[in-house]
């Protein structure tokens, strides 16, 4: 889809369809009432007629409005003026974008109410839309031999302003919020692909492509051999259980000339975990293709980075593996040898993530980070504790966690921080190796988090556990994109894009 932004009077717009948000009961927004005028009371006079209240979720399509030069109009239901807030205008974006895409028409100008700026800003308000109508108009059907898209899909989208003072921060939120609904295509569809297409070698065909696209980006990957080399004993030993090749994508983006400290995103890419000899149960382990969603947020946001052309130097890390039983997979008691020297015992082979993740932050050191984020689905128990709203979040740097948490509230990909406290540490003893790859009962998402914190000592790092948050089940299965926003939005943040 095509988005822009405009400033002008409503009811002097020449579109397909004009886009206006009604309140409930039955009132007219102020867009809404501009227009009533141009039309000498027309909208009243539908809205009398009891068609349509402004309850949320309520549309009206009129066509041919008197002293307009607009198509047709789409009435949008807000809910009460009191409670319209930034959820009520996503659900009224969404509401409306899904209307249009099954409606003929292939252009729309966007003209919903200004919530209170007090709240929310403009910048905020407008590309919570574009990323909002992005997520109403995504599908995938690229599996799909017969995947029947709508006839008539909306294909531009342009966002109406009253102010033209107000243009250049709405175009502004159109080109982040185009970049970051990039990345979160991009993250979804990797994730939604299965396990037998989506390998550790396509994502990482899929991260050298898009390194093909951009100058600032480079886009290197280790093959096993090259791992062993740099003794990822860890790492490779969840491979071994696969007869895909892991591979360790490195995506260097250089957007700030002055060779700043980078940021270092860390996702795992697991792209099928049946948990190897510690096998899971069947029900539902289709859904263990999307373990690769935190390695795909990072390709998302890279993708998105490098689409901004950011001021900032960032570095993504994706280390890339299945977890199947087979004859030379990880074994229960197994001890491996990690590429910091430190050994682990393999109590569960289903803890997969964390032995990926450890080498890839040991490997992440050679960049002297500014900060680390790793990001994984890493653990049921996160979705016990936080369900599917809130990823995970859990750091060794107070600032560093507040500036995440602060991020996630700006995109509406909310994160909620877990202790780290040292008591915890303790559940890892092992009595054979340094440490074991499982924390036992309680506290799941807290002792994976603590496993990590023992290759990331030397660095500002924080964990953000994405296994609620990545993707939803059920009849509407399918990738999140989370946490592309989250991150995206912190770059733009740490580039001095925000104000
Ligand atoms: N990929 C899973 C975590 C997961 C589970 C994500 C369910 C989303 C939904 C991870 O590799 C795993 O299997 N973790 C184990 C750890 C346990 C063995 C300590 C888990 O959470 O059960
Ligand atoms: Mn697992
Ligand atoms: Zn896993």
């Amino acid at each position: 889809m095509n988005y822009n932004a405009k400033a002008g009077n409503p009811s002097r717009q020449r579109t397909p369809c004009l886009v206006l948000g009604i309140f409930s009961k039955r009132k007219l927004s102020d867009a809404a009432k501009t227009v009533d005028h141009a039309s000498s009371g027309f909208l009243t006079s539908i809205l009398k007629k009891g068609d349509m209240d402004g309850e949320p979720g309520q549309t009206l399509m009129l066509y041919d409005l008197p002293g307009t030069l607009c198509e047709r109009v789409l009435l949008v239901g807000c809910g009460t003026q009191k409670d319209y807030d930034r959820s009520k205008h996503s659900e009224a974006v969404g509401k409306a974008i899904s209307e249009l895409n099954s409606g003929h028409t292939m252009e729309a100008i966007l003209c919903l109410p200004a919530l209170n700026p007090a709240t929310t800003d403009l910048y905020t308000q407008l590309r919570d839309a574009i990323i909002k109508s992005n997520e109403a108009a995504y599908r995938f059907d690229q599996c799909k031999s017969d995947p029947k898209p709508p006839k008539r899909p909306l294909k531009k989208l342009t966002l109406l302003v009253s102010d033209r003072k107000e243009l250049k921060i709405a175009q502004k939120a159109v080109t982040h919020g185009q970049a970051i609904a990039h990345g979160i295509n991009l993250a979804k569809d990797l994730g939604n692909m299965p396990g037998n297409i989506c390998t550790p070698s396509h994502l990482a065909e899929q991260a050298r492509r898009l390194g093909r696209k951009s100058s600032k980006l480079k886009v290197k990957v280790l093959d096993e051999k090259q791992m062993e080399t740099l003794k990822m004993g860890a790492l490779l030993s969840v491979s071994r259980g696969s007869r895909q090749p892991a591979k360790l994508i490195i995506m260097e983006y250089h957007g700030d000339p002055a060779k700043s400290k980078p940021v270092v995103l860390v996702g795992k890419g697991l792209t099928f975990d049946a948990g190897g000899i510690s096998i899971k149960p069947s029900p539902a382990m289709d859904e263990m293709k999307y373990d690769m969603c935190g390695g795909a947020s990072v390709i998302g946001t890279l993708a998105a980075c490098a689409g901004l052309e950011l001021p900032i130097n960032v570095v993504g890390i994706v280390p890339a593996s299945e977890n199947l039983p087979d004859g030379d997979a990880n074994k229960p008691g197994d001890i491996v040898t990690s590429m910091s020297g430190q050994t682990i015992e393999i109590l569960n082979t289903d803890a997969e993530g964390r032995l990926l993740l450890c080498d890839a932050l040991t490997y992440s050191e050679r960049f002297n980070p500014a900060i680390v984020i790793d990001v994984a689905t890493l653990t049921g128990a996160c979705v016990i504790a936080l369900g599917s709203h809130a990823t995970g979040l859990l750091s060794n740097n107070d600032a560093l966690a507040n500036e995440i948490l602060d991020a996630g509230e700006h995109c509406n990909d909310r994160a909620w921080r877990l202790p780290l406290w040292e008591e915890y540490q303790k559940q890892l003893d092992s009595n054979f190796a340094d440490m074991a790859n499982i924390g036992g009962k309680g506290g799941g998402t807290i002792t994976a988090a603590c496993f990590l914190s023992r290759f990331t000592k030397k660095q500002k790092w924080a964990h953000l556990d994405i296994a609620g948050s990545a993707w939803r089940s059920g009849t509407h299965k399918g990738a999140t994109g989370r946490p592309v926003a989250l991150l995206t939005h912190l770059l733009l943040k740490r580039s001095k894009q925000l104000l």
